[in-house]
């Protein structure tokens, strides 16, 4: 294996996931200074760089060793696993961690005008992707013979250009396939940005640095749904008030100088919190509600 002192993390260049795998390595306390050709990041105050590339090379720059972690779209990890397995039977490549951003789906769709009665209904079509793995392991799946036409791009006007009758590719808000007069039929994938790898284990720095950087990733993927509420509630309701609160909430009560019979609350909400609970807390008898980012935690 080769050795390097310095971690390189591939991220997608420009597109879907590259603004925020960028600024998930910023919440991590890393700071990079970019090169003027803007394809490498240099790590300032850590011992890890960043290749900026596009998003289709990234398992490759890492089963080939020339990076050792990619910020990545499921559904590019998962086809380059299947490939792989494919060509040499096995592959190294897996995701360490679900991101939680840059959600989408790999959807087979069709001509608007026409009727989708289920997977045979793709039975011997032509079926246009850039997914030509994922695609067959579907068909497969569902015991369904049909052609793949793989495409590197422009999957979405192969319909309407006759080179295919279907397409399968992704779908995040919908848009492309309105916009080509294409409806989504079923999704094969739900996919998000993940971190992914080939290894783990380094015998040089890369080690080190490797588990400083996963243990503030999970640091602050811990803390991207957590909320400090702040609240009022006079001492009298405050059980109701508490009984409104969300069952796993970490409740700290304080009492007010001047007011006797009012308390404050801060309670830490994980997960979800959303206007319908802070709703029913106000309802309860709470005022003065507040919600608050967390920014770190450290237990
Ligand atoms: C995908 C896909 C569509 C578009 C769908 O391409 O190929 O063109 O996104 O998104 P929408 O449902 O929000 O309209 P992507 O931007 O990921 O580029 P790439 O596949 O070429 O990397
Ligand atoms: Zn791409």
């Amino acid at each position: 294996m080769k050795t390097r002192d310095r971690l390189r993390i591939a991220v997608q260049k420009s597109g879907r996931l590259s603004e925020a795998s960028q600024s998930l390595l910023q919440q991590c306390g890393l700071d990079f200074r970019q090169s003027r050709d803007k394809l490498f990041c240099f790590g300032e105050t850590h011992p890890v760089d960043l290749l900026l590339v596009r998003d289709d090379d990234i398992p490759g720059l890492i089963a080939d060793g020339v990076c050792d972690l990619g910020f990545v779209g499921l559904n590019v990890l998962e086809e380059q696993q299947l490939e792989q397995i494919a060509q040499a039977g096995s592959s190294r490549l897996h995701s360490l961690r679900r991101l939680g951003y840059g959600g989408c789906r790999l959807s087979i769709a069709l001509p608007q005008e026409e009727v989708f009665a289920g997977p045979e209904s793709l039975r011997g079509r032509r079926i246009a992707t850039s997914y030509p793995r994922l695609l067959a392991r579907y068909l497969s799946d569902q015991r369904v013979t049909a052609e793949i036409v793989v495409l590197s791009g422009s999957v979405e006007i192969a319909p309407r250009l006759g080179s295919a009758d279907v397409i399968c590719d992704l779908v995040s808000s919908g848009a492309t396939l309105v916009a080509n007069q294409l409806k989504e039929a079923v999704a094969i994938l739900q996919s998000e940005a993940v971190l992914a790898a080939a290894t783990t284990v380094f015998l040089d720095a890369r080690q080190p640095m490797l588990e400083l950087l996963l243990r503030r990733l999970d640091g602050v993927l811990a803390v991207r749904e957590t909320r400090l509420l702040l609240l009022r509630s006079a001492r009298s309701q405050l059980a109701q008030v508490q009984a409104a609160l969300p069952t796993a909430a970490l409740t700290t009560v304080l009492g007010i100088d001047d007011q006797a019979d009012s308390v404050a609350l801060q309670v830490l909400v994980s997960g979800g919190f959303g206007w319908a609970d802070l709703e029913a807390i106000q309802h309860a008898g709470a005022t003065q509600l507040v919600v608050l980012p967390v920014a770190r935690m450290l237990a």
